[in-house]
Parts: structure tokens; sequence; C-alpha cells
């Protein structure tokens, strides 16, 4: 087999600045050890997110120039709105500045105390914001979803006995929502399949839940489930994630995934009485309905890009390079999620630093020593973002400590990628040298963003 090329050629550029590791040392010291706190420039390779950072085409730079700044009635809020009802099959599109926004505005409707909202896995935003309304936010995530080593094609599947269980346990009534994160992030970039979705909708319709996607992957999932799943092979993508939503009731996302945009979101649905809902809060948070929190040229933007992301070449190479990283680093023994994920590289902090107990928080100190060597920047998802604390003041931890390598859309070559590959080895073949961290310093909420730590004595 040929190498598998990026499908698109280069028209600009951006510098990179390179560091000193004993530049990095100190950086990272400055940033009391919490990569958020790194300035971008002194990041070689910048892992941190794939969201937001993709690199936009010339089609959508064009676009960006028709982009039409009436507040009411523009014109790219018509192409915007035309993209995400074919895309989705729903109706009702409400655009707003990125897809936090649209779950602040459906959990402020929805949630509440005595509240439950059920999923595989919530995003941390997601959940922070279920929890900033009272309610609760509960994860049920399959069981072959929970180890990183076990290879199985939709690890991000919702465990549907679990979903009955707790229906049962709790009462429909006090359950306002399904959310099925596609793919799901948290858990690794795992997929979601599509008889999954169709299992959970049943339960769901039995119920009278509603279900909704939380759709910020939704072509590399589709792509997975073209790949994978039985009977999709001969399918468009397009026609995939149609069939995905068509089993949901609405979706919220966040454009700024698979959209290739900078900033934007959505929220999209059938329901006209929760819509009203939704666009009066719109109005007072967002702006109004025909541009929520955009400016007319991110709503072209996003709708050339929902187009483009659906391209078979594109998803291809996108998959195919998340694979190549993984598989690297499996030859090399480096523990890491598998199989590889959609949109980034999960490696096992736990594993690839057992001497770390995981009250040192060994996905950060993995975070740490991978920007001094390397200064690639990645991110903890593990006991620091969904760590909590027991009445004693003693760590509940995470389910696991994961460091997340995420590869922003059309942004890096393959000779970036076999950089990061070698720094990891490098910094997997000197890991015993690696020590835990404390926190100094945390918020309340979504702690992992704003979080001081040093070295643990
Ligand atoms: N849902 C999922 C599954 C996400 O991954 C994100 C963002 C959001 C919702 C919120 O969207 O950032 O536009 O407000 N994930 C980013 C990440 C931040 O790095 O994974 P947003």
């Amino acid at each position: 087999m040929k190498t598998i090329i990026e499908p698109f050629k280069i028209k600009s550029v951006e510098p990179i600045y390179f560091t000193t590791k004993e530049q990095r040392i100190e950086l990272l010291k400055e940033a009391h050890y919490n990569p958020f706190l790194i300035k971008a420039k002194d990041v070689i390779i910048d892992l941190l997110t794939d969201s937001g950072t993709s690199a936009m085409s010339s089609n959508q730079w064009a676009g960006i120039m028709q982009g039409d700044e009436s507040y009411a009635g523009s014109p790219s809020f018509f192409r915007f709105e035309k993209v995400i009802q074919d895309i989705t099959g729903m109706p009702i599109v409400i655009p707003t500045h990125q897809g936090r926004a649209a779950e602040k505005i459906l959990f402020s409707i929805l949630g509440g105390k005595g509240k439950y909202f059920v999923s595989n896995t919530l995003f941390d935003t997601t959940r922070a914001n279920i929890e900033f309304s009272g309610a609760e936010g509960v994860d049920l995530l399959c069981e072959e979803g929970k180890y990183p080593t076990i290879s199985a094609p939709f690890k991000g599947n919702m465990d549907v006995r679990a979903l009955e269980n707790f229906i049962v346990e709790k009462g429909a009534a006090n359950i306002p929502l399904c959310i099925i994160t596609v793919t799901n992030n948290s858990g690794g970039g795992q997929p979601v399949s599509m008889q999954n979705i169709k299992d959970v909708k049943k339960v769901c319709n039995d119920n009278k839940i509603p279900l909704f996607i939380d759709a910020c992957r939704f072509a590399e999932n589709s792509y997975f489930i073209k790949i994978r799943e039985e009977g999709y092979a001969d399918k468009e993508v397009s026609e995939i994630a149609r069939e995905l939503f068509s089993l949901a009731d609405g979706c919220t996302m966040s454009a700024k995934k698979d959209a290739f945009a900078n900033i934007g979101g959505f929220l999209a649905m059938h329901d006209e009485k929760l819509a009203l809902n939704c666009r009066n809060l719109l109005v007072i948070t967002e702006g109004f309905p025909t541009y929520g929190g955009l400016a007319g040229r991110d709503l072209e933007a996003i709708a050339i890009g929902l187009k483009e992301v659906m391209e078979e070449n594109y998803l291809h190479y996108r998959i195919r390079s998340i694979e190549y990283l993984t598989n690297k680093l499996i030859a090399a023994g480096v523990p890491v999620m598998q199989p590889a994920g959609g949109h980034a590289v999960y490696l096992d902090a736990k594993q690839f630093l057992s001497h770390i107990p995981v009250d040192q928080y060994p996905g950060q100190a993995l975070v740490g020593a991978l920007y001094i060597s390397g200064g690639i920047r990645g991110v903890e998802i593990g006991s620091l973002m969904f760590g909590k604390y027991d009445d004693a003041h003693k760590l509940i931890p995470a389910q696991m400590e994961l460091v997340r390598l995420a590869i922003p859309r059309r942004v890096y070559t393959q000779s970036h990628i076999d950089y990061v590959s070698e720094v990891i080895i490098e910094v997997f073949n000197n890991r015993k040298e690696i020590k835990g961290l404390v926190i100094t310093e945390e918020s309340q909420m979504l702690r992992h963003f704003t979080a001081k730590l040093k070295p643990a004595e």
C-alpha cells in the first residue's frame, strides 16, 4: 500500500518558534505545571485541542468575504441553516458562539435540582453546564470503553442495560434528556455504533425521554461506522450522518471541531416549544436568532466546513493519521488507548507512569514531561479534570488517567507527527525520572483550566 498523503496543498504558513529544553523547564515552572498557562508561542507542536485550531480551506476563506453582517435575516444565516437542516434533517437551527453556549441554553431550560442527564460520557463543559443548573450528569459507558488496552470497534457505546436500570431507579420523569456524545471525547475519541444509537433510542422512546446528540465530531464518527459497522461500507458519509441524526430529537454542536471553523456552534431540534424557550434565552445571552453569537462570516465558514468535512478523502486521511501515530507508539511499547480514536491519541498515564500514585496526577506529570522533552503540549483527561473530593478532602479519582494529544485538522504534516512519536518514545524510555505533582491552587469548577501545581516532595 502506498503512503496516504495529506489531501491538501499548503497556501499559507505560520512559523513555529523553537525553544530549548532548558528554557522549557523554566517555562513550565512559570506556568505552574499547567499547559493551559503556557503561552502558545512557547509551544512547538500544539496538541492541546482539536477545537478551533483547524486550518480553513481556501473555499472557507472565500466564503468569509461573502459573509453578510446584517443584524437580522442575513443570507449567511440561511446558507448555514440549510446546510445543517440537510445534514441533520432537523428543521430548527439556532446558532451559538460555541458548543458550550448551546449547552448552557439547553440545560438552563431542561436542568435543575433533582434532574439527571444520562450519557455515554459527558464532555467536561457539558457536565459543568448540567451541574451548574443543579442537575446531575451520569455517564453510562459500555464496559469495554473503560479499559484503555481492550480493543473493540465501538468503545464509545452507551451501556443500554445500565440505562434501563438507571431509568427504573430514578424514574423517567426525572430524566429530561439522554445525550450521546459522538465520538466520545472524554472516553478516548472512540466511536458509537449506529446499532447502539438505535438501541438507546428505543429505550428512550419507551420511556418518553428525548435523545440529543453532542455532534462535535459527527463526521469522524460516521466514517468509523462506514469502515467498522456491517452494512455501511457502501454508504456515503453524508447518508450515514443523516441516519444518525434521524434517530435523535435534537443536537448540540461545537463547529470548532468537525466544521473546520475557528469559532461557532449551534443547537438543532424538532421541538418547536423547546426551540422557543431556547431562542428566548439566546436573545439575552448570545444574540438575535439569525446570528446567535456569530458574525455572518463565521456562519459562512461553518456552512462550507460542514460540507468539506464529509469528503471521504479527507476522512480517510484523518482517521488514518491518528492510527499512524497510535501504531508507532504501540510498536514501541507505549501504553495507548486502543484502538486509535478519531481526533486524538490518548496515552494511558496510569500505566505509563505506574510509579506515580493517582493523587499525584500521573496524567498531568506526563503532560509536563512531553512539554519539557519536545515542546509538545497535550492535556490531561484524568483526575485533575474529573477528580472530586470526598468529605475528608480525599481525592475520588477519575476512571482513567489519560493524556490526550489532539490533532488539529489539516494543520500538521506527517513529519510533525513523526517528531511527536519520537518525543513520546524518548519520554517513555526515561519515564522513571518523572515525578508526580500536587495542587497548590484550584477553582471549584473546571479546575484543570486554571489549577496551579508543583512537583511532589
Ligand atoms: N462537547 C464535546 C464532546 C466537546 O469535545 C466540546 C469541546 C464541547 C462539547 C464544547 O464545545 O468548546 O465549542 O464550547 N471540546 C474541546 C476539546 C474544548 O478540547 O475537546 P466548545
